[in-house]
């Protein structure tokens, strides 16, 4: 294309006053954008905040009882804790809900009333599980015998909490605490073999 080199001279010669606000107006937002994060990460190193967690600390197996007709009662503690590492907020717990299943089977819905974790501070639920008479199938009859043969058995443990948590003066956070995880027992003393459980992200 060919160009108008007159135009562009003439283009050169003076800068537009607008050209000079946009100019002023970027230097400005750019310089604001720098000292919100220099205030933010002061701020964060400050109050150093850390993020509330739920988590699966420890486990038991009572013995499992699976009768001739595959009727599978199964009794279970699992111990969960609230955790909140913050020195300066307390966090607030609540719509704990959890479900404990075997082979895609529920066995028991784990639940706690909304709490308070203060600073610093933990909470342990030592919930005491006790399923009613679970009819197996032939197929997850035959599952239940084979983990009692090889003494290891998987429970699954699902659920979320949802938490609300003040991070100093900056406002509060909501969020949810999700758990996902597999609950690994030796059956035959119903020792809990300890794996990651946490719904902390680190
Ligand atoms: C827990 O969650 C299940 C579905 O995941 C729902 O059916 C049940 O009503 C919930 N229980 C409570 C107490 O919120
Ligand atoms: C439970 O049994 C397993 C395997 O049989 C064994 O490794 C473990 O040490 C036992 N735990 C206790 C506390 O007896």
């Amino acid at each position: 294309m060919p160009s108008n080199p007159r135009f562009s001279s003439g283009r050169e010669r003076r800068t537009p006053l607008w050209l000079w606000c946009a100019a002023i107006v970027c230097t400005i937002i750019t310089l604001a954008v720098i000292i919100a994060g220099i205030v933010t990460y002061i701020g964060y190193i400050v109050i150093h905040p850390r993020v509330p967690y739920v988590s699966v600390t420890h486990a038991h197996l009572n013995p499992l009882r699976l009768d001739y007709a595959g009727i599978l009662q199964i009794q279970a503690t699992i111990q969960i804790r609230a955790q909140n590492g913050n020195e300066k907020a307390h966090a607030s717990f609540s719509d704990s809900n959890y479900t404990l299943s075997l082979n895609g089977e529920d066995i028991a819905r784990l639940v706690a009333s909304p709490f308070e974790v203060s600073k610093n501070s933990w909470i342990d639920f030592n919930y005491l599980v006790e399923s009613s008479a679970i009819p197996l199938d032939p197929e997850q009859a035959e599952n239940v015998d084979m983990a009692l043969k090889h003494d290891y058995i998987t429970l699954d443990l699902k659920g979320s909490s949802r938490v609300r948590w003040r991070v100093g003066r900056l406002g509060s956070v909501r969020f949810l605490c999700h758990l996902d995880c597999h609950l690994h027992f030796h059956p035959s003393n119903g020792t809990y073999i300890p794996s990651r459980c946490t719904s902390n992200a680190k």
